[in-house]
């Protein structure tokens, strides 16, 4: 039976692995290296382990396929291609079905450190080693389902903030020390460094209802971090549903940005 899936409504495409320039994958591989050095004591275990599994490696963009093979294995996820941004239930349809879209293009030279919309080494360094992790893996797989449902009641803006503050720029407390999951972080060379070292962002325990007030910019390194103390946690505080939670949120002010709030705990850099 022909769904809308069939129809070309998931706005997945080939990755046309075959037609990157050698100078395509010569982007990748700068990246690459500069990258997996610097996160090397910075991100936390789930995630290298993650990238060393993946065999997520410095000799070219990879191959979906071949990387599909690993993840499918692993947590029965897999990687789709998709042209660039997609439509907010489009991706939450995909994440729902554990399939992650991950854009086929690569940055041009001019670009190495910013990026205003995410290309595959964003995609693929920064998420696919996370989504090997299988607490990982079904925290994203319900934030998907989580999505549908936020559409429904109309409290996209609110969900939007769990995403970015934990699958996009979350750090999580280890017995190591402060440490990094977030996507755009560990795709980030400046934010890599910044988050753990400077003194200026705030980090503070994660707490689902004050993420979900606080807004966020796209424009520059973070003013605050949430911590988590482990995947099961931000797994199990997400689980409830959050139907109450957003009629909750519709009677409360943002907190803006880098703002500390009574209530806040905040988590020194050294712990
Ligand atoms: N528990 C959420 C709900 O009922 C779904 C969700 C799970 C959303 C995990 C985000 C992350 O709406
Ligand atoms: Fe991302």
């Amino acid at each position: 039976m022909a769904t809308r899936k069939h129809l070309g409504n998931d706005f997945v495409i080939e990755q046309g692995w075959d037609r990157y320039a050698s100078r395509d994958h010569a982007i990748w591989r700068a990246l690459f290296e500069r990258q997996s050095r610097l996160v090397q004591g910075r991100a936390c275990r789930e995630y290298l382990d993650g990238l060393g599994a993946l065999g997520v490696a410095a000799d070219g963009i990879p191959d979906f396929r071949r990387l599909n093979d690993v993840l499918g294995k692993a947590t029965r996820w897999s990687i789709v291609a998709v042209p660039g941004l997609v439509p907010d239930e489009v991706f939450f349809a995909h994440l729902a079905e554990r399939r992650f879209p991950a854009t086929n293009w690569i940055r041009p030279p001019e670009q190495m450190d910013y990026l205003e919309e995410p290309d595959v080494f964003h995609d693929v360094f920064g998420h696919v080693p996370m989504l090997a992790n299988p607490v990982f893996a079904d925290y994203l797989e319900a934030y998907g389902k989580g999505g549908l449902k936020a559409l429904r009641l109309g409290a996209l803006p609110h969900l939007a903030r769990l995403y970015w503050y934990t699958v996009e720029f979350g750090l999580i407390r280890t017995g190591e020390g402060l440490r990094i999951y977030g996507s755009g972080i560990v795709s980030s060379r400046g934010e890599t460094v910044y988050c753990l070292e400077s003194a200026e962002p705030k980090r503070i325990a994660f707490d689902l209802r004050r993420v979900m007030r606080t807004r966020y910019r796209i424009d520059d390194f973070q003013p605050l971090y949430f911590v988590i103390d482990s995947f099961e946690q931000l797994f199990e505080a997400t689980a409830p549903d959050f139907t109450p939670l957003f009629a909750w949120l519709k009677g409360q002010s943002d907190i803006e940005p880098g703002a500390l709030v009574p209530g806040d705990r905040e988590i020194a850099i050294g712990t």
